[in-house]
């Protein structure tokens, strides 16, 4: 659960003179079973997502259309990723604080996630988070 795990996954992609497809299979293609797809969309200019992290949730980003920046966070180290073809995933393990800043216009976010939506798992107090994190690197 540290930012060596964390990767950009390359999806696999058929691309053929009428377009390109690419797919994502949970547990194949991805380390975990995919129980949620949520995206974001018509992202107001300068607005910036995420600010939390999870405690147990492993989640894929994927660019579906348009460009971010995912900052990653384990407490210790700090890595930014640049997000802008739909045939990458940003694999994301449990006890990340992430960012999502730089969003272009017209981006379309999604995120494949591990499990349903539970506030519990959220971190939104960063210094809680931390604290949290450096308990789990000493366990
Ligand atoms: P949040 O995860 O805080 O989004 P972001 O970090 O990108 O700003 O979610 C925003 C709101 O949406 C929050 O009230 C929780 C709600 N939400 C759901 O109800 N279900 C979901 O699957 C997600 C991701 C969020």
């Amino acid at each position: 659960m540290s930012l060596r795990d964390c990767r950009i996954i390359d999806l696999p992609k058929i691309s053929e003179p009428r377009g390109n497809l690419t797919f994502i299979e949970g547990g194949v293609h991805i380390p975990f079973d995919i129980k949620r797809v949520y995206y974001l969309y018509d992202v107001p200019g300068g607005a910036e997502r995420g600010a939390h992290g999870h405690r147990n949730l492993q989640q894929l980003i994927v660019a579906m259309s348009g460009s971010f920046d995912v900052v990653l966070d384990d407490g210790v180290s700090v890595n930014r990723f640049h997000m802008n073809r739909s045939y990458y995933g940003l694999y994301v393990s449990p006890m990340m604080w992430r960012d999502i800043t730089n969003i272009s216009s017209g981006a379309v976010i999604m995120v494949l996630a591990s499990d349903f939506y539970t506030e519990d798992d959220y971190f939104r107090d960063y210094d809680e988070f931390l604290s949290a994190a450096k308990k789990v690197r000493h366990a």
